[in-house]
């Protein structure tokens, strides 16, 4: 039996997964040597997540964090077995409204020592875990090279579903007008707009601080999420700043949008995530055109095409990769006290 106190370290550690407005829907449970998680679909902000894909990303992505914090804390082997199951066919989606109150995967913890490769890879994650964040800063100091794509995108393919491929430049110009297209449309919709107000300093160890949202692309290049904009106007301070060009963008992709593809496309970017850390590259997300089903249809005919996929393929993310010019200085989002994720 693994003491409890290691098992309660690891959750602590995984909920420093980035999740969608920082809403850390993710909740626990510990059923002696294994942990159930599973989705607090009121957690979850709605209008951003009109299918309930960023829902289940988050979870994917504290699925990643736990299964590496669980190997770095006790040594022992884990097996993970996901329940996500088929799309419900009633239920509503907005928010992944459908998939709370049931386990979406549980992470046993085994009685054997890891295996080698396995232990040495969390061992090397683990420090990575907390020390990550999303970036939303230029990253002028260079692209990843040749041999940091190649461990990225072994990163993304270690959720076994989800390929990770660096896009060539007239894709990544494709994507950065669709994904500008997307976030102008955002900007005409009301609901969308005090969504993110609510979720921005709202002091509940949750959500976004305005001083980790950084400054918008002077020369309007890189459509980062705008988290200014509200009902009533721009809270913008009117400073921008000049951003990398042309940008360096990883998509994440599968040959489905299964809700089990969601889910791994979240896991498949927390890995990225934490896989940049350890290079020192910096990490940010554009996922704004995979938000409603048109521009998302376009993304995915443009990423089919660009990479001569012999089948289509569908995108769950869109990162932005590369080396700041000088250390990041960052201010972190919140998270809730372990206690209070953790059920039962
Ligand atoms: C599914 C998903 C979608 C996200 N989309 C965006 C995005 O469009 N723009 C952005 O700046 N950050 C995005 N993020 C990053 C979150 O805002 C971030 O993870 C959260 O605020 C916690 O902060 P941290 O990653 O710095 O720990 C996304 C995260 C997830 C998991």
């Amino acid at each position: 039996m693994v003491e409890q106190d290691r098992i309660i370290s690891a959750i602590e550690d995984a909920t420093y997964a980035s999740s969608i407005h920082n809403s850390q829907p993710w909740r626990f449970t510990v059923l002696g040597d294994a942990v159930a998680v599973s989705l607090d679909p009121d957690a979850t902000p709605r209008t951003v997540d009109p299918s309930g894909r960023w829902a289940l990303a988050s979870i994917g992505a504290v699925l990643a964090t736990l299964e590496i914090a669980l190997v770095a804390r006790t040594g022992l082997a884990t097996s993970t077995e996901l329940r996500v199951g088929d799309a419900p066919s009633d239920g509503e989606l907005a928010g992944g409204q459908a998939y709370g109150g049931r386990p979406l995967a549980i992470v046993q913890v085994g009685d054997d020592a890891a295996p080698a490769a396995v232990k040495a890879q969390a061992e090397r994650l683990a420090p990575t875990v907390r020390e990550r964040f999303t970036t939303r800063a230029p990253l002028t100091g260079g692209a990843p090279t040749q041999a940091e794509w190649a461990a990225l995108s072994a990163a993304a393919g270690a959720s076994e579903l989800v390929t990770g491929t660096p896009a060539p430049e007239p894709l990544v110009r494709t994507l950065l007008a669709l994904t500008a297209e997307a976030e102008v449309a955002r900007q005409d919709d009301p609901d969308y707009l005090e969504e993110i107000e609510r979720w921005v300093d709202n002091e509940s160890h949750t959500g976004i601080p305005s001083a980790a949202i950084g400054l918008p692309d002077a020369e309007g290049k890189i459509p980062l999420r705008d988290f200014t904009q509200t009902p009533m106007g721009s809270a913008a301070s009117g400073e921008a700043t000049f951003f990398e060009d042309p940008a360096a963008l990883l998509v994440l992709t599968s040959a489905s949008d299964a809700p089990v593809d969601q889910l791994l496309g979240g896991y498949a970017m927390q890995r990225v995530m934490l896989e940049a850390t350890a290079l020192g590259l910096g990490i940010g997300v554009l996922g704004q055109a995979l938000e409603e089903p048109d521009s998302r249809e376009k993304v995915d005919a443009a990423v089919s095409e660009a990479l001569a996929s012999p089948e289509p393929v569908v995108v769950h993310q869109v990162l932005r990769l590369g080396h700041p010019a000088g250390e990041l200085a960052h201010v972190r989002t919140p998270r809730r006290p372990v206690k209070d994720v953790i059920l039962g």
